[in-house]
Parts: C-alpha cells; sequence; structure tokens
C-alpha cells in the first residue's frame, strides 16, 4: 500500500510530523498512517481525552513519540505559542482540521463565518509559513492540506466552507512550485466523501465514490512529492473533471446544489 519506503518517507518528512486536527476521522487516519512509517508525532485539536486515547493506541502499535496538544486553531496566536515550544523537529504539516457550518449564509453569523476563515484559511496559511522556514533550512519536509470536491465550484449552503476548500488547493499549489527548490513538497488532497464522524453528522447518505479515511490518508501521503493536488478514489477524479472543467459553472453550481440541498 505504502509506495516509498518507510525508510525514505521517514528520512525526507521526518523526524516528527505535526497533524493540526488529529482527534479523530482523517486526522486519526494520517496520525496512523505517518506512525506507521516510523514519523514520530505532535497532534493538535481541541479535545485532549480524543488525542490522548489515539496517542496511547498508536504507542502500543508503533514504535514512536506522540505529543498531544489541546488547542482552538481558530486561535493562531495559541497555536503558535504551542508549536514554538515544541522540542522536536518537524519535517510534515498536515492540515487536517476544518469548520463547516451548513446552512444559507443569511443563516450564518458574523462569528461562524469568521471561524470558517479561522480554522480553515487563516491557521493552514500561517502554518505553512511557520513550519516551511524551518524546512527550507533544513532543505527538505512536506505539508499536506485538506480541500475538497466542494471546492471546484460554488458549493450553495456550503459556500464559505467551499471557498475555503478552493483556497487551500490554489494555496498548495502555489507553493507547490514555491517550495520545490527548497526540497519541500506540498499537496492538496481534494477529497470527496470520507467517512469520518463529521461527515456522519453532516450527511446520512452514502455518497457515490465514499472512501474511508484510511484510503484518503494513504492515497494522500503517496501522492506527497509527485503532484500538487490529488483527488482521492477514481469517482471523485472523474466527478472533479465533470464538475471542474466539462460542465459550464452555472451547471455545475446548479448539480451541486442538488447534491447539498439535503445537509442539515
Ligand atoms: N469527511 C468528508 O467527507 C470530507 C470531504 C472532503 C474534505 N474533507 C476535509 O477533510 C478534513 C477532515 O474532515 P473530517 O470529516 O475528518 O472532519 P471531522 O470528522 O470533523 O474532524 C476534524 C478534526 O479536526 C479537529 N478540529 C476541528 N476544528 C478544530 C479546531 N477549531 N481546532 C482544533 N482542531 C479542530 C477535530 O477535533 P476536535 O473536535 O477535537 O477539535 C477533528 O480531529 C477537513 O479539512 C475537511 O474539509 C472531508
Amino acid at each position: 500500500m505504502m509506495s516509498r519506503s518507510p525508510e525514505k518517507f521517514k528520512v525526507k518528512y521526518g523526524p516528527c510530523a505535526l497533524v493540526a486536527g488529529a482527534s479523530e476521522g482523517l486526522g486519526a487516519a494520517y496520525a496512523e498512517a505517518l506512525a506507521q512509517r516510523g514519523l514520530n508525532l505532535a497532534l493538535l485539536a481541541r479535545r485532549k481525552d480524543k488525542l490522548e486515547t489515539l496517542a496511547r493506541t498508536l504507542r502500543e502499535k508503533y514504535p514512536v513519540e506522540i505529543s498531544c496538544h489541546p488547542v482552538d486553531l481558530g486561535d493562531y496566536g495559541q497555536a503558535k505559542k504551542i508549536i514554538g515550544a515544541l522540542d522536536v523537529s518537524i519535517g510534515l504539516l498536515v492540515y487536517n482540521a476544518a469548520y463547516c457550518p451548513i446552512g444559507l449564509m443569511e443563516e450564518t453569523s458574523e462569528d461562524q463565518l469568521a471561524q470558517v476563515v479561522a480554522v480553515n484559511v487563516k491557521a493552514p496559511l500561517l502554518l505553512a509559513k511557520l513550519l516551511s522556514a524551518k524546512m527550507i533550512g533544513n532543505h527538505r519536509g512536506g505539508i499536506v492540506l485538506m480541500s475538497s470536491l466542494a471546492g471546484t465550484q460554488g458549493s450553495p449552503k456550503l459556500a464559505a466552507y467551499a471557498a475555503s476548500k478552493a483556497f487551500n488547493a490554489i494555496l498548495a499549489e502555489g507553493l507547490w512550485q514555491e517550495l520545490k527548490p527548497h526540497g519541500i513538497d506540498v499537496i492538496a488532497s481534494v477529497a470527496g466523501a470520507v467517512i469520518t464522524p463529521g461527515y456522519r453528522q453532516a450527511q446520512q447518505a452514502k455518497a457515490p465514490g465514499t472512501l474511508t479515511a484510511r484510503e484518503v490518508a494513504e492515497q494522500t501521503l503517496k501522492a506527497l512529492g509527485k503532484y500538487p493536488i490529488v483527488v482521492p478514489g477514481g469517482v471523485n477524479k472523474i466527478a472533479r473533471f465533470f464538475m471542474g472543467r466539462l460542465l459550464p459553472r452555472t451547471l455545475a453550481i446548479k448539480l451541486m446544489s442538488a447534491n447539498t440541498g439535503s445537509l442539515t
């Protein structure tokens, strides 16, 4: 399942990966996939108990060091302080956390919209800057940003979230080229439906092309260093081509609207 040997992966992206939004779902799957490759982990999320349970489980399975850091990534100043105090060298940033209020903008508060920007835009942008500075000095490293098929076109009822996911994809493309000469790989993972607690909360029915968190984490880490964008899953690759390239924008937005209309 792993394309590169764990040794090569560890040399390129070790000794420690920081997973932002690691307590469950896809973040936890990234943490396990990275521990399996021998990377030590710094795990960030709000829920300390969930982080510690995950860390205990991974320590029992893999010979790696793991530290847990409860923090709201919407508070960048706090996150920066915690990361600044870490006594480890971060060779890989996986920014997975996201906030997705569902509903029309008129029903969404200013605070909720500001939190979308803080968690989904400001934090990945500034953490990419903060952590890549050290990586540039080391002439190696990697950055993984989570994007979404929802960010391929306007997505009614998820408008701000979808726009924030488009931001991450475009950011990754730019940094992919900028940081390449420094030996740093950047990728955005444009995921379709992934079975996670967050997804189950929003959507009861299983969408076509739904993947497990493990599948998304593995396909993304396998593509890191090869491409600026990965779309995990064959059905999702076709969906992105169809929605992003083949259909007129107006039709793609209407189709997306038919999908997101049932979200609660
Ligand atoms: N699931 C999908 O179908 C899907 C599809 C496309 C893209 N994605 C993307 O994949 C990523 C993960 O999605 P998911 O479904 O796994 O989400 P999730 O189940 O809601 O989990 C998100 C993780 O991020 C953490 N998190 C959320 N807000 C945070 C905050 N303010 N500060 C710190 N940590 C925070 C959560 O932990 P705490 O609650 O403990 O803080 C949790 O560990 C997101 O970027 C999402 O946009 C998901």
